[in-house]
């Protein structure tokens, strides 16, 4: 009995959740936004770190065939540090597989930051070669829905408050503001007004989740922030989005934490 349970469990934490995406929706109501962007889509897609992509990908571009998103995001961490032998060029495959046609921006995770530092990496290349625009710094205005949606990117590594500031500074207050960010850390400390809406991933959400733990670590520390580790937040001046991103770094395995596919629904807001 003893001996199938052990078996279950890994087989649920080795195959099952790492494998099988989730699709996790979530609407949020963004101050400007244009009438005819009521109801925007948009798929949030992290924290790849390609090891066996086979199966999880094809099931993420089954996803996105069928939800049809106006716009999919990838926030980084395409390959793993400890993994530096994975192929860029099958990472960029995968990549141009899972989005499927629809438009499509890419930032740095901190592991593709650490591999470029390492001189093992490419990642404007590897996103190029996808057909995806990496932001670093950088703002865009996409037309979607025949509408303006302005975009801040920002990677990760130390660098990221640096880009995401830069990005900042060049908005167009006239529209809504979204950023784009690998580690929601970066909404804290920044020196300018934040996004009305910061994308992040980076957690995993903890990848492997015991029962009991978070309660744990909370009594033995009433410091101790888990705030922000995967959900959509209401922040006094913005919102944040987190999730649990698709693969995993360290162990192979997820539990109680399956691999997902966000889908973002952008709604208009009254306000000032
Ligand atoms: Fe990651």
């Amino acid at each position: 009995m003893g001996g199938m349970t052990l078996l279950t469990a890994v087989w649920r934490g080795a195959w099952l959740e790492p494998v099988y995406p989730r699709v996790v929706r979530a609407e949020t109501a963004i101050r400007k936004l244009p009438p005819e962007q009521d109801g925007l889509v948009i798929a949030v897609l992290s924290d790849f770190h390609f090891r066996r992509p086979e199966p999880v990908m094809k099931r993420v571009a089954g996803v996105i065939r069928r939800e049809k998103p106006d716009l999919v995001v990838m926030l980084g961490d395409y390959r793993d540090r400890r993994l530096a032998d994975f192929p860029e060029c099958d990472v960029s495959r995968y990549l141009a597989l899972c989005r499927e046609g629809v438009p499509a921006l890419g930032i740095r995770g901190n592991h593709d930051a650490d591999l470029e530092a390492a001189g093992s990496g490419d990642t404007p290349a590897m996103l190029a070669a996808a057909g995806i625009p990496l932001l670093a710094g950088d703002r865009v205005v996409l037309q979607l829905r025949g509408k303006p949606l302005q975009i801040c990117g920002a990677g990760g590594g130390a660098d990221a408050w640096y880009e995401m500031t830069c990005a900042l500074a060049e908005r167009d207050p006239s529209l809504p503001v979204i950023g784009l960010a690998h580690s929601p850390e970066v909404i804290g400390g920044l020196p300018v007004a934040p996004p009305d809406l910061m994308i992040c991933g980076h957690t995993h959400n903890g990848q492997i989740r015991l029962p009991f733990l978070r309660d744990i670590l909370e009594a033995l520390n009433r410091e101790w922030q888990l705030n922000f580790d995967h959900g959509v937040y209401e922040l006094p001046q913005t919102v944040l989005a987190v999730t649990s991103g698709l693969g995993m770094t360290r162990l192979p395995f997820r539990w109680r934490n399956p691999c997902e596919v966000l889908l973002l629904t952008l709604r208009t807001a009254d306000g000032p």
